[in-house]
């Protein structure tokens, strides 16, 4: 349906599935929102909405539900599965299989396992929003983040955008360079060898004909960065503990760290933040990273009114 620019009834797998002209569309009707906040209400008066999160989560499952809410939707399913049925074994499919008995219709799914939001897409017809898959996407934040940098700098194209951490294991990282590269962009993947961006992410940027480098060290390019977007390591994905003590506190994004940064440098993290991303940094200009977790709510309101087919374009 052209209307609804291609989102309704859609599943929102991997951020790779979207066109730079769909986000596009949808970054405009963020910002419609944004100019008349009460747009959306009760859009979806009627409609239930599962939200089943099989990992923990304050951001992701706090502003989904907060949409929903603001659509007029129910809402029913888990924060966190220690305080569902999974604690006691149950599995992902008999869990949506349940939810959907209840009349659900979409769901939103935070999962451990790699593939989890495509296995539960193929078994309902019911749009699923992927909330995050083990350490391989994440796409509404690649949105969420694509609107904060657009915002900031009026443009995505021509920017320099340096992704600093956990590029093996984050998820956030990978689905925010295959969300870049549908703009002309210079990516510096920043991390020590054992973290680095997974070979598939750099040959799909490759193939897309995006320029990436790998770094190591954050002082070498911080000057010339126009973006950087800082994620921890993800210490529970990380199957090795003396891998892990290996790469603990290993960078640290602090004011020395910026020394030779642009004024305009707009710093990133999609939270939570553990010793990677200094507080000192909180009261500068450098800062966006607040910003950037608000614009979840806006944007998952607006993604929930397209997928479920009351959206305003
Ligand atoms: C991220 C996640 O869950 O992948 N958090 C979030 O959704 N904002 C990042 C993280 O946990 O490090």
């Amino acid at each position: 349906m052209a209307k609804e620019g291609n989102f309704f009834g859609r599943d929102i797998i991997s951020i790779r599935d979207f066109t730079r002209d769909q986000l596009e569309r949808l970054f405009q009707s963020v910002e419609d929102l944004e100019k008349s906040p009460n747009s959306l209400d009760d859009l979806l008066r009627g409609k239930l909405a599962a939200l089943l999160f099989f990992e923990p989560s304050t951001r992701t499952y706090s502003s989904f539900q907060i949409a929903a809410a603001t659509l007029g939707m129910q809402i029913t399913g888990f924060a966190s599965p220690a305080t569902s049925s999974v604690s006691k074994g149950e599995t992902l499919h008999d869990t949506t299989r349940m939810f959907e008995g209840y009349g659900a219709d979409c769901f939103v799914i935070r999962h451990p396992m790699p593939g989890a939001a495509r296995f539960a897409a193929e078994t309902t017809d019911k749009p699923v929003i992927n909330a995050g898959d083990g350490s391989r996407e994440h796409p509404t934040q690649a949105m969420m983040d694509l609107f904060t940098i657009r915002k900031a700098f009026g443009k995505l194209d021509g920017l320099k955008v340096g992704i600093l951490g956990d590029l093996k294991y984050g998820r956030t990282a990978s689905s925010l360079a295959y969300a870049l590269s549908n703009y002309d962009v210079e990516l510096t993947f920043i991390a020590p060898e054992a973290l680095q961006m997974r070979p598939e992410v750099r040959h799909f940027l490759q193939q897309r004909g995006t320029t990436s480098k790998v770094e190591r060290d954050l002082r070498n390019v911080v000057g010339g960065l126009d973006v950087l977007y800082v994620t921890r390591i993800q210490k529970e994905r990380i199957p090795d503990p003396t891998e892990f003590e290996k790469v603990k506190g290993l960078y640290q994004v602090n004011l020395a760290a910026l020394k030779e940064a642009k004024p305009s440098l707009k710093v990133l993290h999609p939270l939570p933040r553990v010793d990677e991303l200094a507080a000192e940094l909180d009261a500068t200009t450098y800062a966006n990273y607040f910003v950037q977790a608000a614009a979840g709510l806006p944007l998952r309101t607006v993604l929930m009114s397209l997928v479920l087919g009351g959206g305003a374009r």
